[in-house]
């Protein structure tokens, strides 16, 4: 009988772990249910909706298209790193509640992860700009420009760039 476990070594959050994970488990599941970092939220759990989306060695990646195996050696950042230690909110998610960048907040992890990159890049996008950037995210509540507006803020600054 052949087994289809391997063990895995990663960094999520900035804490080291160890673990052995069944070769066919996702990525996403693996946060949620082995972890219990539910912050990470899954929906059409085939790369459409983006809710899932955790940032991998840096990079936005949808969670439900990539395999706990392949963590292995990588660094994983979840919503829940954007708060460490049960801080305050950050500047990002001060700014969507501000600008009602959510309501049902279904989407909102998935949002925030894909933002946190998009600043980390140190770019400084219009409003159009940050909407097309960030179009691979799915929102069902909000029309988005809460979204746009919040991360204008906290890339721009207040009314610096152009309205959609
Ligand atoms: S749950 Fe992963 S993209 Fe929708
Ligand atoms: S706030 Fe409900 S799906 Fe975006």
């Amino acid at each position: 009988m052949t087994t289809d476990r391997h063990d895995i070594a990663f960094t999520l959050n900035g804490k080291p772990y160890e673990r052995t994970v069944d070769g066919r488990l996702l990525l996403s599941d693996f946060i949620r249910h082995d972890l219990e970092f539910t912050g990470t939220h899954v929906g059409c759990e085939h790369g459409v909706c983006g809710s899932c989306t955790v940032l991998v060695d840096g990079n936005p990646t949808r969670s439900c298209l990539m395999l706990a195996v392949q963590a292995d050696g990588r660094t994983i950042e979840t919503i829940e790193g954007l708060t460490p230690d049960s801080a305050p909110l950050a500047p990002l998610q001060a700014a969507f509640r501000k600008h009602h960048g959510l309501q049902c907040g279904y989407c909102t992890p998935g949002f925030l992860m894909t933002a946190t990159a998009l600043l980390r890049s140190g770019e400084h996008l219009s409003q159009r700009e940050i909407r097309e950037a960030m179009s691979g995210n799915l929102c069902r509540c909000t029309g988005y420009s809460g979204i746009v507006a919040a991360v204008d803020e906290v890339m721009n600054g207040v009314g610096k760039t152009d309205a959609v």
